[in-house]
């Protein structure tokens, strides 16, 4: 299949561009797929009502079928056809946060396929802030089933060039929206258990949610070390964001984890190893591997959140054969960052 590259600019929707989003519109309305810019990540969107376009959205990332997709919307009135009832909280969350980075579990009606929930009940639901995702919702039909847009096991992207890479031939058109805001996926919140329950953190973080609906719940096992237990999103349980070299994650006092870091990658060099380090702009230039990328300064989480996984698809690019991370403080989406961060890794972390 040939894949269009159609270039927009989210802050000047013009003529032009309207036309393209009809265009991609009516792509996505005849069973077709799309990939998107939202403000967390590209997605991968198609049909969200048509079995046979959840096919082949699975089809297209090499994804397992039993993990379901996000149902993007552009308002609140398209949720009341997919759902049984929108509990009182949707209302609430919605009113603080979107349209925005949040998608809210809630139970599916007879609208929503299987194919879509991967056979589950529930169906997740996000309403983007991105122009363009709105627009290409409204033009699609309404509901857009969207997982990020990279391949399965990769990183997910941050640029189109990315969605190219790894979805080239695979789709009719990708939107090039440039760079994402934010970088990493979206806060899921299940609103079908009491009280509420954070499946993956993200950009809406659990301080803001207890504010809004007054007491939230985390899934146990979104920040531990592999324990075993099943998280309650089932695209939890995947190694996401696979970098194809090896990662371990270095925590501790700073200076340590320097001195740590560099002693590893000297033994490694000395086996003819490739070796790459995620440092911050404090940090950088204090490691000896081959290949060191900062991250962002230290404090700044919001910087490195966008950051992150196109670093890891740059160790990628470069054939990086072992790799190591400073570990990220945990404040607003740190945590957020620090769960991708270690499902890269495969929960590998050294504590010094
Ligand atoms: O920011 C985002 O959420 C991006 C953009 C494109 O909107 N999308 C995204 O989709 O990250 P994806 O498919 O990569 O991740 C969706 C996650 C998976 O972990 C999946 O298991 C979980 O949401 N999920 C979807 N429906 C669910 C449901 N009914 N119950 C529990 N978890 C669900
Ligand atoms: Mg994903």
């Amino acid at each position: 299949m040939e894949t269009e590259v159609v270039i927009i600019d989210e802050q000047n929707i013009d003529e032009k561009a309207l036309e393209a989003l009809k265009h991609a519109g009516e792509i996505i309305k005849k069973g077709g797929l799309v990939a998107f810019p939202t403000e967390t990540v590209y997605g991968l969107g198609g049909d969200a009502l048509n079995p046979e376009s959840s096919k082949k959205i699975y089809a297209a990332k090499g994804r397992p079928s039993d993990n379901p997709l996000i149902v993007h919307v552009a308002d609140m009135e398209s949720i009341e056809k997919i759902v049984k009832e929108v509990p009182e909280e949707a209302y609430k969350l919605a009113d603080a946060v979107w349209p925005g980075p949040l998608t809210m579990i809630m139970n599916k009606s007879d609208a929503v396929p299987y194919e879509t929930t991967g056979g589950l009940d529930t169906v997740a639901i996000r309403m983007p802030s991105n122009k363009i995702a709105a627009e290409l919702i409204r033009q699609s039909g309404g509901y857009i089933a969207a997982p990020s847009a990279n391949l399965s096991g990769r990183p997910s992207p941050t640029e189109a060039k990315y969605c190219v890479e790894d979805l080239d031939g695979r789709v009719e058109m990708i939107i090039d929206g440039g760079q994402v805001g934010i970088g990493l996926e979206s806060t899921i919140v299940d609103l079908t258990v009491e009280p509420p329950m954070i499946l993956r953190p993200g950009y809406v973080t659990r301080e803001m949610l207890d504010d809004i609906l007054g007491g939230v719940s985390i899934d146990k096992t979104i920040l531990s070390a592999d324990s075993g237990v099943k998280p309650k999103a089932p695209g939890m349980k995947y190694r996401h964001y696979a970098p194809k070299g090896d990662l371990t994650i270095v925590e501790g006092d700073p200076e340590k984890v320097t001195e740590y870091i560099n002693k590893e990658i000297e033994k490694l060099r000395a086996e003819g190893v490739k070796t790459g380090v995620i440092a911050t702009s404090e940090t950088r230039d204090l490691y000896k591997a081959d290949v060191v990328k900062s991250a962002g300064n230290r404090d700044d989480e919001e910087e490195i959140a966008r950051n992150l996984f196109s670093i890891l698809r740059q160790f990628d690019d470069e054939n990086v054969g072992c790799m190591y991370s400073e570990a990220f403080n945990e404040n607003g989406i740190g945590q957020a960052i620090m769960n991708r961060l270690l499902k890269a890794a495969g929960h590998k972390v050294v504590r010094i």
